[in-house]
């Protein structure tokens, strides 16, 4: 669809796990409802069943392993995430980095399970790189404004319209998202201005003293 979306990243936050994630899940969900906009959850592994079978939002895995099922103890298998409620996972995370070929394999894997798949990227060039592989999405994260409360869209604006311009030439199925201290309803508008299709977010709402109140004022100039 051509409406934003914004995807709440739980991280590992305890103002995101367990019964919190559950309550957040559910503000994503009721501002959703509200606005129209398409918010999507991506909580901790282990609490992805409790939230997919409470709340009537999208769920992604915050990452999944590149592994074929079998013996590999204590690694998060797609076929699993799946099983539990996830439609989808965000995959290379800045702060879950995995390799090229091992990106490739996700995003293969999760499109023959129908799952969503969100690359996580760090600049222009990774970005140009991952949009050769059909992601549906990537989304451009400069890491040293991750957590910072410093906004990309106005930190590092070249950055989101850079990512835009070179995925869209390579590959215009590809809908980008940026994120990295993005928290303001400003800092949304700008993000789409600047041809982002949403954002990907964390501490801006997740610690907020009140997230749903947060999320309203998140899509409020849009
Ligand atoms: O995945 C979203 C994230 O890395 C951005 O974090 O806390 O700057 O919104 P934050």
């Amino acid at each position: 669809t051509d409406t934003p979306i914004v995807i709440l990243n739980f991280k590992t936050y305890m103002e995101s796990t367990g019964k919190n994630a559950l309550n957040l899940a559910k503000a994503l969900e009721k501002v959703s409802t509200e606005t129209g906009i398409n918010m999507i959850a991506a909580p901790q592994h282990m609490d992805i069943y409790q939230i997919a079978h409470n709340v009537d939002i999208p769920v992604l895995a915050q990452h999944i392993d590149p592994l074929n099922p079998g013996g590999h103890t204590g690694s998060i298998l797609l076929e699993c995430a799946q099983n539990s409620g996830a439609s989808g996972s965000l995959i290379n995370h800045s702060e879950k980095r995995i390799n090229l070929a091992d990106i490739d394999y996700l995003i293969r894997r999760t499109s023959e399970k129908e799952m969503i798949n969100v690359v996580c990227t760090n600049n222009v060039q990774t970005s140009s790189a991952v949009a050769s592989l059909n992601p549906d999405f990537i989304a451009v994260e400069p890491p040293e404004l991750i957590g910072s409360g410093i906004p990309v869209s106005q930190a590092e604006p070249e950055v989101v319209e850079g990512t835009v311009e070179q995925v869209k030439r390579i590959n215009p199925q590809v809908k980008v998202l940026c994120g990295a201290g993005i928290s303001t309803g400003d800092d949304m508008k700008a993000a789409l201005e600047l041809g982002s299709e949403g954002v990907l977010l964390a501490s801006g709402i997740i610690m907020a003293k009140n997230p749903e109140k947060a999320l309203l004022d998140l899509v409020s100039k849009i």
